[in-house]
C-alpha cells in the first residue's frame, strides 16, 4: 500500500479531539466520516465544522469553493459499521479508557477493509495493548494529535514492535498530506516524546499546589513569563481536559500499581465535581465570569 491509496478517513470520537481531527482531515481532501455514542457529540460536531469552514473563507484562509468541498467531504454518523466500512485509514479519538478502546478495535477489525490502517490518537495508552484484539497488528499503531489539532502541528507517529514499517511510513506521510508535522516515536515509552518532557512539569506545578509553594494562577505564570510557555500546565490541563488528567493518571496507576501514579487531590476534587476545564466552565480556573 502506498500514501495514495489513502482516500477515505474514518474519525472514531467527535469529542475535543475529533471533531477538529476530521475538519483537518476533510479539508486536506480526504473523504472523512466522524462517528460517535453520543448524537449531541454529533450534532455539536457538525455545528462547528458548519461555522469552522465559512470562518476560514472569511480569514481569507480558504476560498468559498474549497469550503463547500472540504463540507462536501465530510459526513457525521453514529454508526460505526457505516463509518469504518469504507475507510483506507482510521483514527480512533475515544475516551481514554483501555478497555473501551480495545472493544472498538475488535469491532473495527471486523467492519473496516483488510487493508485498512487502525490508528489511536491515544495519550497515553500504547498500540500494544490494543493491536491484539484485531488481525492485522502491524497495522495498529498511535497516531498522536495535539490540542487543539486545527491548530497544532505536531503529530506523533508511534512505532511499537508490531507495527511494520510501511504502517509507519504511510502514518508519516499522511501527517504530511495532512499539514502537519510528525515525528516518529520508535519506541512505546510512557507520554510518548512530548508529555513525557510535559509530565514533569504537570508533577512539578501539582506538587507545588499540594505543597502550597505557589498558586495555579502563580505557578501558571512562572511558566509562561519566565519559561516563554504559550500557557502554563494548569491553564492547558484546563483546556485538555482535566477528565483526561484524571483518567491518564488512574490508567498509568492500574499499569505500574504505584500509588506515585495516582491524580493528586486537588486534581481529584475537580474531577468529582465535574469540574473538567473550559468544556463544562470550570476547572482550575473559572471560565463562566470570564
Ligand atoms: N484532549 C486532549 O488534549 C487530547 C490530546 C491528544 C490526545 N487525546 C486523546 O484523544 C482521545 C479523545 O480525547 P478527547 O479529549 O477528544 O475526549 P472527549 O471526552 O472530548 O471525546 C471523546 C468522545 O468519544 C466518544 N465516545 C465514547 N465512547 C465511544 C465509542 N464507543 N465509540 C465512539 N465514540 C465514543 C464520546 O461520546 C466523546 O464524544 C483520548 O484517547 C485522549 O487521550 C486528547
Amino acid at each position: 500500500m502506498t500514501i495514495d491509496d489513502i482516500k477515505n478517513i474514518c474519525v472514531i470520537g467527535a469529542g475535543n479531539m475529533g471533531h477538529q481531527i476530521s475538519v483537518q482531515c476533510a479539508m486536506k481532501g480526504y473523504n472523512t466520516v466522524c462517528t460517535d455514542i453520543s448524537a449531541e457529540q454529533l450534532k455539536k460536531a457538525e455545528a462547528f465544522a458548519d461555522a469552522y469552514l465559512p470562518g476560514r473563507v472569511a480569514k481569507g484562509k480558504l476560498t468559498e469553493d474549497e469550503a463547500k468541498a472540504a463540507r462536501a467531504r465530510l459526513r457525521f454518523t453514529n454508526d460505526l459499521a457505516d463509518a469504518a466500512k469504507d475507510a483506507d485509514y482510521v483514527i480512533e479519538a475515544a475516551v481514554e479508557v483501555l478497555a473501551l478502546k480495545r472493544k472498538i478495535f475488535a469491532d473495527l477489525d471486523k467492519m473496516a477493509p483488510p487493508h485498512a490502517i487502525l490508528a489511536t490518537n491515544s495519550s497515553a495508552i500504547v498500540s500494544s495493548k490494543i493491536a491484539d484484539v484485531t488481525t492485522r497488528p502491524d497495522k495498529v499503531l498511535n497516531l498522536h494529535f495535539f490540542n487543539p489539532a486545527l491548530v497544532m502541528k505536531l503529530v506523533e507517529v508511534v512505532q511499537g514492535p508490531h507495527v511494520s514499517d510501511e504502517t509507519c511510513r504511510i502514518s508519516m506521510e499522511l501527517c504530511t498530506k495532512l499539514d502537519k508535522i510528525a515525528v516518529h516515536v520508535k519506541k512505546e515509552v510512557k507520554g510518548f516524546l512530548l508529555n513525557r518532557i510535559f509530565l514533569r512539569i504537570y508533577e512539578e506545578a501539582q506538587w507545588m499546589l499540594e505543597m502550597d509553594v505557589a498558586s495555579v494562577e502563580d505557578i501558571d505564570k512562572a511558566c509562561v513569563y519566565g519559561a516563554g510557555h504559550p500557557m502554563g500546565p494548569f491553564t492547558l490541563m484546563d483546556l485538555t481536559g482535566i477528565d483526561l488528567a484524571y483518567t491518564m493518571c488512574k490508567e498509568t496507576f492500574m499499569d505500574t500499581g504505584d500509588p506515585a501514579d495516582l491524580p493528586r487531590p486537588h486534581l481529584v476534587e475537580h474531577y468529582v465535581k465535574g469540574e473538567y476545564g473550559q468544556k463544562t466552565g470550570k476547572g482550575w480556573y473559572d471560565y463562566t465570569k470570564k
